[in-house]
């Protein structure tokens, strides 16, 4: 069994590869290949995975460290797709090209959103032959390359036929403080859920089979947010800031920047609409202007992103490197890479355990398109995904999910196409973008940004 992650100087790489390594006798693993474009960046990383596999955990799975794709991907079963193309740099103008125009500046929602995919569909593609290429003929590629939900729109529409599953831990994320907020068990719940991905609603949350959205709501009402301490306390220092003079909660990305307005949202949209727990991206498309209000265009979440995350498992590999001292602290191994590695064990397993994936509707969701890129709960066994359908969904979330969608739709036909106006289209009818003139002027300081990434647009 070879599991290659491509984009593995990622900051998620050490945390996957432990939840994998956690279950190398349910995933039966033989070996793990990192593979990246930027070969510094993987060489850093791959001296803590080394340490992680040989060192921490004493186990006899072989690591390949490499930039070269026959390397990484020649007979793999599963490859982990985790690439962030650009890298913070762009995320950066993602964020701060639209808050200059008084857009919403997030890298997956809005003209943020738009651009990012821009960049990562023809990557993907490449990605996703090369795997056809060099894999074994029933590899698995579960990918979490954002933003998710144009990238599987784009695979989709040029490569139908992959092996192919698009995943997001943001739902899960939102379970475990959930599940902190009631102190209740994770393995104990069951969740529905419907939407886009980063644009979805929890519509019921069972514990050992009993409704808790009640309770749940009872709480974030008494709250005023969703963000217990419990789960807080519970986190890695991965969330801290790289400086030390602060106090521990004035540190914590979620308890103050761009993190804590999303938790507090989620109160916010509930007060004016009670019925489903939102998905926390659905404030940038709910609370537009308030975002952009308390938004620094000088410094967005990229630049807490890379002083956080990033700074701190960097610094950590280099003082391994230089003194031979481990700080666990530097990375972390939480949610993410469990839920990503358990969905691996489903599909090698044919467990048909639930999980949220992104995939297409064919009618599971009656008042949505049959081609829409939706997410929704499935079992997974060793064929895919068997998607669970449900009734119509409500006037109001099918309306912004529409608008959204075709948004989404729109991009992907600009890029194939080549098309100005298409992408024009897709700027305007984003629910973030307030006018036709304000998405031009979005647009075309974006075209200039992204003009290493972009195909050309006539
Ligand atoms: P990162 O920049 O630390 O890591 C991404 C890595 O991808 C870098 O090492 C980069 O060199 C590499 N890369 C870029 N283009 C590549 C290509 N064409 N082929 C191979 N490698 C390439 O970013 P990160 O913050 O660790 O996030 C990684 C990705 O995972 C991002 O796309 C992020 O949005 C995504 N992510 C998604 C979810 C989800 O819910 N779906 C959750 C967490 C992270
Ligand atoms: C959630 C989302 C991911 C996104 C991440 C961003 O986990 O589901 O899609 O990549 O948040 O986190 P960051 O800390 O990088 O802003
Ligand atoms: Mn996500």
């Amino acid at each position: 069994m070879i599991i290659t992650l491509a984009g593995g100087g990622s900051t998620f790489t050490p945390g996957i590869v432990k939840s994998i390594a956690l279950r190398k006798d349910e995933l039966e693993v033989d070996e793990i290949r990192l593979y990246d474009i930027n070969e510094e960046r993987q060489r850093k990383v791959g001296v803590l995975v080394d340490w992680i596999l040989h060192e921490d955990l004493k186990l006899d799975i072989k690591l390949t460290v490499t930039t070269d794709k026959a390397e990484a991907f020649t007979d793999a079963d599963f490859v982990f797709a985790q690439m962030r193309v650009g890298g913070y740099a762009m995320r950066e103008q993602d964020e701060k090209i639209p808050l200059r125009h008084g857009c919403v500046g997030q890298e997956t929602c809005g003209c943020g959103g738009l651009a990012y995919g821009m960049r990562t569909i023809f990557p993907m593609v490449e990605l996703i032959d090369d795997v056809e290429k060099y894999a074994k003929p029933t590899y698995w590629i579960l990918n979490y390359s954002n933003p998710a939900a144009i990238v599987s729109e784009a695979c989709r529409k040029m490569r139908p036929n992959a092996r192919i599953i698009n995943i997001c831990d943001m739902p899960i994320a939102i379970i475990d403080l959930v599940c902190a907020a009631l102190e209740i068990n994770k393995k104990d719940v069951e969740y529905d859920y419907f939407g886009l991905n980063h644009f979805g609603w929890f519509t019921s949350i069972r514990h050992k089979g009993e409704e808790v959205l009640p309770q749940l709501r009872a709480y974030i009402k008494e709250h005023e947010i969703l963000l217990p301490s419990s789960y807080l306390k519970g986190m890695s220092s991965l969330m801290k800031s790289n400086t030390d003079n602060e106090d521990e909660s004035k540190q914590n990305r979620h308890t103050k920047g761009s993190w804590y307005y999303v938790w507090k949202g989620v109160y916010e949209i509930m007060e004016l609409f009670p019925e489903y727990l939102p998905n926390t991206y659905l404030n940038y498309y709910l609370q537009q202007k308030e975002f952009v209000e308390h938004s620094n265009p000088e410094r967005t979440r990229a630049n807490e992103v890379e002083e956080t995350r990033e700074a701190n498992l960097f610094a950590g590999i280099d003082r391994y490197e230089k003194t031979g001292e481990i700080d666990e602290s530097t990375f972390y191994a939480g949610s993410h890479g469990d839920w990503i590695a358990d969905l691996a064990v489903a599909l090698k397993n044919d467990t048909k355990a639930r999980f949220l994936v992104i995939c297409q509707n064919k009618g599971a969701i009656p008042n949505m398109p049959y081609d829409a890129m939706v997410e929704l709960p499935a079992y997974i066994g060793k064929n895919g995904p068997e998607v669970i359908s449900r009734d119509n969904i409500p006037l109001f979330q099918q309306g912004l999910m529409m608008q959204q969608l075709n948004s989404e739709k729109l991009v992907v036909e600009a890029c194939i196409e080549g098309s100005y106006e298409k992408a024009l289209q897709a700027f305007t009818l984003n629910k973030t973008v307030p006018s036709m003139t304000v998405a031009k002027e979005v647009l075309d300081d974006m075209i200039e940004a992204n003009k290493d990434f972009w195909p050309d647009l006539k």
